[in-house]
């Protein structure tokens, strides 16, 4: 049965109610002593405790709050609930730069999306230990702060600043090696500072000129993203195609051309 669901802003509201209290919950297991509970896709692919009592403590308070929409975590995946038309999805990442919440190096991430229709509408990247927390709704802008973001106005790829990231796998990172060695003469240099999610915002901010990566899951780009578009940023893969796992161009208007040329040229969404 076709559901009305409620407007972005409503859900920006229960989106950033849940990531505070997501973030405090982090913040203090770190101040408590990291520890990993397990890897997933290979051994540096950690999952702390944290990451799993943050996602399920999310998970309970939308099950209470909103019983009927779906969810998708990063720890936990779908679970069983199917999405209605017109029902909502959340997207969620309970920490995004987990390598650095167990480092301690302060650059690690809440980031939860409100989806309906397949279309994110809403979402909030909350920067764990800098307090930084981005917002965004679908046509109603990217906020940090109460001010209202745009993106870099940079127009020369030579005097961007790009971040990007790697994968966990050897045999990908290896690949996204090769492709950052032959991009780094091209621009002004590489950022790879750890959480996809806050790199997004950066760009959304002008702190980085734009980014890319590939390999991203859904709940390491849905609100970044949102929050990337609303900034001014294009957000696209290769050859006219979305976003997605294969590629993440995030860059402003004028960069996005030569930047997503050059990548296609290095076959930045190919290997492994
Ligand atoms: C990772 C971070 C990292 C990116 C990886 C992601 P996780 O997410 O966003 O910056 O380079 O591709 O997997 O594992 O910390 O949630």
């Amino acid at each position: 049965m076709e559901r009305t669901a409620p407007s972005s802003g409503e859900l920006l509201e229960i989106a950033v109610e849940l990531a505070r209290d997501a973030a405090a919950t982090a913040y203090r297991m770190r101040a408590e002593g990291v520890s990993v509970a397990a890897t997933k896709s290979t051994v540096t692919d950690v999952v702390t405790a944290a990451d799993r009592a943050v996602e399920t403590q999310v998970l309970d308070a939308l099950r209470r709050l909103r019983p009927a929409d779906a969810v998708l975590g990063e720890e936990y995946g779908a679970g069983e609930t199917e999405v209605a038309a017109g029902g909502v999805r959340w997207i969620l990442d309970p920490i995004d730069g987990t390598v650095n919440y167990l480092y301690g190096l302060p650059h690690y991430a809440v980031s939860l999306a409100a989806e309906v229709d397949g279309e994110v509408v809403a979402g909030v990247v909350r920067n764990v230990p800098t307090g930084e927390e981005w917002t965004a709704t679908a046509g109603g802008g990217a906020w940090r702060d109460g001010r209202r973001l745009r993106c870099s106005t940079e127009t020369d790829l030579g005097q961007a600043l790009v971040g990007t990231g790697f994968g966990y796998d050897p045999k990908r990172r290896a690949h996204q090696a090769r492709v950052v060695a032959e991009l780094i003469p091209h621009v002004r240099d590489i950022r790879r500072l750890g959480a996809a999610a806050v790199d997004l915002c950066l760009a959304a901010e002008g702190r980085l000129d734009a980014y890319y990566e590939k390999g991203l899951a859904a709940w390491d780009q849905a609100a970044g993203a949102l929050v990337a578009t609303e900034a001014g940023l294009r957000v696209a893969g290769l050859g006219g195609r979305p976003a997605g796992p294969d590629l993440v161009i995030a860059a402003p208007p004028a960069l996005f051309t030569p930047l997503h040329d050059r990548l296609a040229d290095l076959d930045a969404s190919g290997g492994p």
